[in-house]
């Protein structure tokens, strides 16, 4: 899957949502989260997004490591 970070916060661009072809990027208040079971790991969100807060799983940045239990749980996966 792919996981939305910190930078989305405060941002919620929402340029994702209109290129994921699958519609598995969901408002989750405060900012946006990809729903792991959904997500086709097409990669089109990651250079849609103006600040940068989508990566694949396996290279999300240090530091920012929370986010993935944190798109994971949100939809009780
Ligand atoms: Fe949607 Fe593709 Fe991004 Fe997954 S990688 S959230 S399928 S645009
Ligand atoms: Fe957030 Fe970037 Fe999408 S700011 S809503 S991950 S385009």
């Amino acid at each position: 899957t792919h996981i939305i970070t910190s930078p989305c916060i405060g941002t919620k661009d929402q340029a994702c949502t209109e290129v994921c072809p699958v519609e598995c990027i969901y408002d989750a208040g405060e900012m946006y989260l990809i729903h792991p079971d959904e997500c086709i790991d097409c990669g089109a969100c990651v250079p849609a997004c103006p600040v940068s807060a989508i990566f694949p799983e396996e290279d999300v940045p240090a530091g920012e490591e929370s986010f993935i239990p944190r798109n994971y749980e949100f939809f009780g996966a």
